[in-house]
């Protein structure tokens, strides 16, 4: 199994830059003209934030962007919910974010009370579980009862090939970083339980914008880094720079040194120009204040 990984491309309805001139549209549309050459693949994936505010009209970009390039490469698509989108508009063009070679809807829902978008299906002999671990308002995850109890239920049954797990907030951190340790999925050891004896092989994360590998149980953690910009590690732990310059994950399943991983970094010319930069302790601030609907002006 063959994976393009991709994560946090932060379209917005508009299609206007942000106000830091980063064009979110053209990095993704960019990102995926320079992966043109990448070979075959099985499925691309995308894992949350695929819009920066949650309109219908940065999903339709979005799943036109990246299902033109997936059937071009012979690759279903999966798509998984950030924080930064929203459920009711994620459905209404993605459906249940499972689409297959040609297109066409995949998937079986969870059955959810609360709207979560969560799903199941099956990519070349391997099971392909989306899980949503949005929580409305906050910029860190969590993953609720239900769907651990859900994913306990899927994962009951052993898959032909094994597991891979699609989720936006990374149960793992740079140890260390108060940023990750105060973003990232709050409830891992909730997960790591439901996960282990299972066969998931790779959980598949995006949120922090950087690279990133880890183990949770028996199974390998990714973090790609983002689409939209990456977050320069030099600049840790003083602050969070984030600059210019898409990146992409190839993960490669089924071979004896599986899962194997490697980054692909995009060809923008202006390519590590800082985009935005924010201490840490303001970052800090910020989130420690964030009680309502309002959304950080990062794009985490
Ligand atoms: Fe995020
Ligand atoms: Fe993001």
């Amino acid at each position: 199994m063959r994976i393009l990984h991709l994560s946090d491309t932060h379209v917005n309805g508009a299609g206007q830059p942000f106000p830091d001139g980063v064009d979110a549209r053209g990095c993704l549309t960019r990102m995926l003209g320079d992966c043109a050459g990448v070979g075959p693949l099985d499925l691309v994936v995308l894992s949350g934030d695929v819009t920066n505010d949650g309109s219908v009209s940065g999903y339709e970009f979005a799943a036109a962007a990246v299902g033109d390039f997936a059937r071009a490469h012979g690759a279903a698509q999966v798509y998984c919910m950030g924080n930064h989108d929203a459920r009711s508009s994620f459905g209404q063009v993605l459906g249940s974010g499972h689409h297959g070679v040609d297109g066409a809807r995949l998937g079986t829902p969870m059955p959810s009370a609360d709207g979560e978008r969560a799903a199941v299906s099956e990519v070349a002999g391997y099971r392909v579980v989306t899980l949503d671990t949005l929580v409305p308002g906050q910029v860190h995850g969590w993953l609720s009862d239900a769907q651990l109890a859900w994913l306990g239920a899927v994962l009951a049954e052993p898959a032909g090939r094994g597991t891979v797990l699609v989720m936006h907030h990374p149960p793992v951190i740079v140890p260390g970083n108060p940023v990750h340790r105060a973003v990232m999925l709050r409830n891992a050891s909730m997960l790591a339980d439901a996960i282990t004896g299972s066969d998931v092989e790779v959980v598949l994360c995006g949120h922090f914008h950087q690279q990133l590998t880890g183990r949770l149980g028996s199974a390998t953690v990714v973090v790609t880094p983002g689409v939209v910009h990456r977050i320069d590690s030099l600049a840790l732990p003083r602050s969070e720079r984030a600059v210019r310059g898409a990146s992409a994950t190839i993960v490669e399943l089924g071979h004896p040194e599986s899962p194997v991983s490697y980054v692909l970094s995009g060809h923008d010319p202006r390519s590590g120009e800082v985009a935005y930069e924010v201490s840490v302790s303001e970052i800090m601030n910020e989130l420690s204040g964030l009680e309502g609907p309002d959304v950080p002006s990062r794009r985490d």
